[in-house]
């Protein structure tokens, strides 16, 4: 593949062919060595049309870490307020000589756009409503890095089902790597077409917590939510919030998700996002070795084999 749109893009031997190499990478910067010279003299753009911390911090510094030149372009404080469109703020930066444009947008859709514009590789980092890939693949890493081997593993997806590109990237690899999903959710919070998913799907979720090997906890996304969708704050919580009495009903062996941003206190109370269960921290961690995967792979291909580490 050329560029990363969807966790659908990926076949089993694709997936695990990125895990198995961010595992190695990781493995490496474990060494300490902090660059290899993989993408010296590739150019990734980061372009971002809608907010991110975590993903757009843990692209520039997999790119970095692997040479790459960096240019961070957000549309806050660029042309598109004078209504420059998507296709000409890309070409724009294509003609600056991007090989590689990781994209987030508010519209579904938009880096599928993306790819038929620009000779470069496009990563999807968050569109609207439809897909997070790479998020997928930093969680499953997660997975696979505390619980091993994720066929028959059962992981529950919780809360706004509807509003999440996380949840539909993690359903897609997930059942691609053989792990049995179920999400929960309130029933105005998940998608009309969510018999179509690869996933069961339950209302309740203290009956499914004790047979869940991983709970993620989704964010409730207020800024995409119409009033009508949403009980109160309360009765979400109470319902489907994860606080330390459900946490106590989960296997030992199991571990608490979450994409982040969270909101404290609705979908996650403080006390279970701090429990040594959270793999909250370590999501983000993983998310660079997932990312210099997916970089090094569609960018990068067989040369300079990983290994060839520059000193600092
Ligand atoms: N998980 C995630 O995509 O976070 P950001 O929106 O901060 O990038």
């Amino acid at each position: 593949n050329r560029h990363l749109i969807s966790a659908a893009d990926l076949s089993r031997d694709d997936a695990l062919l990125v895990l198995d190499t961010a595992e190695e990478l990781a493995r490496i910067a474990g060494r300490s060595i902090k660059k290899l010279p993989t993408l010296r003299g590739r150019t990734v753009v980061n372009l971002f049309f809608e907010d991110s911390t975590r993903t757009r911090i843990s692209f520039e510094a997999a790119a970095k870490r692997l040479s790459a030149d960096v240019i961070n372009f957000s549309a806050k404080g660029s042309s598109v307020s004078k209504g420059e469109s998507l296709k000409d703020t890309a070409l724009t930066l294509e003609a600056m000589g991007a090989d590689g444009v990781v994209v987030r947008h508010g519209a579904s859709g938009a880096p599928h756009r993306l790819a038929g514009w620009v000779q470069g590789s496009v990563v999807n980092a968050g569109d609207g409503t439809h897909e997070h890939p790479t998020q997928a693949l930093l969680d499953a890493f997660t997975m696979r890095k505390r619980l091993g081997d994720l066929e028959g593993r059962r992981v529950t997806i919780v809360g706004d089902v509807l509003h999440s590109r996380v949840a539909r990237s993690n359903v897609l690899l997930l059942d691609t790597l053989g792990a049995d999903v179920t999400v929960v959710a309130p029933p105005t919070l998940l998608p009309v077409a969510i018999d179509t998913w690869p996933c069961s799907v339950s209302y309740d979720l203290d009956g499914v917590i004790p047979k869940s090997d991983v709970i993620m906890m989704l964010r409730v996304q207020q800024e995409r939510m119409n009033a009508s969708y949403f009980p109160t704050v309360r009765e979400y919580s109470r319902r489907y919030g994860l606080d330390a009495e459900r946490m106590a009903q989960l296997p030992e062996h199991a571990i608490v998700m979450h994409p982040g941003p969270m909101n404290r206190g609705v979908e996650i109370a403080a006390e279970v996002a701090d429990s040594v269960r959270s793999t909250i921290v370590e999501q983000v961690a993983n998310g660079v070795s997932a990312r210099m995967a997916v970089l090094y792979l569609l960018l990068g291909g067989s040369e300079p084999a990983i290994g060839q580490e520059v000193s600092q």
